[in-house]
């Protein structure tokens, strides 16, 4: 298994992934998003890939620079291929992000992760993750401005 920077031309397999993720996006979507988003130093998308251009999960990860807080980052998406669970391929993704969070100056790595999704729970647990808290999210479509 190789861990590199996604591209592009990975976009069908990344949406396809979000899918398992509870992300239906199309891949032009995602495409649009990988073009908007590589470029940019403060995110990193890394895939991992099992075979040529075969890719069996992804990460996406920023550095936020929060006024009451300070620059840390944090983990925004991860999803691994049903079928390659249990492999040590999440655990990769998570270890690359924190070598790319550490090159940055970094000293935390953060993720907010739904209380519906219980095998990342155990999963973060188990690669050093403390839980810190638990949150209400609040969210307000813009409709009518
Ligand atoms: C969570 C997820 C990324 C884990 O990926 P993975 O490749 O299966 O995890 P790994 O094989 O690297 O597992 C690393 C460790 O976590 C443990 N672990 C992983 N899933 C687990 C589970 N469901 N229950 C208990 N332990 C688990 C493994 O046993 C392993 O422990 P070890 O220290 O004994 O080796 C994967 O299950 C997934 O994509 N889930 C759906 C999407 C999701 O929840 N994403 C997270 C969004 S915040």
């Amino acid at each position: 298994m190789t861990i590199r920077t996604a591209n592009v031309t990975d976009a069908d397999q990344l949406a396809a992934l979000s899918e398992t993720l509870g992300y239906p996006v199309e891949s032009e979507v995602i495409r649009r998003r990988l073009e908007r988003l590589l470029p940019k130093p403060d995110h990193v998308v890394f895939v991992a890939e099992t075979k040529p251009s075969l890719v069996a999960g992804w990460i996406h990860a920023a550095e936020h620079d929060i006024l009451e807080v300070g620059c840390f980052c944090e983990i925004l998406g991860l999803v691994v291929a049903a079928d390659r669970r249990g492999e040590g391929i999440g655990r990769s993704l998570v270890e690359q992000v924190e070598h790319w969070a550490a090159e940055r100056g970094l000293n935390r790595v953060s993720v907010r992760s739904n209380v519906a999704r219980t095998e990342s729970h155990p999963f973060y647990e188990r690669s050093g993750y403390v839980r810190v808290k638990t949150q209400h999210a609040y969210r307000k479509a813009l409709d009518n401005l």
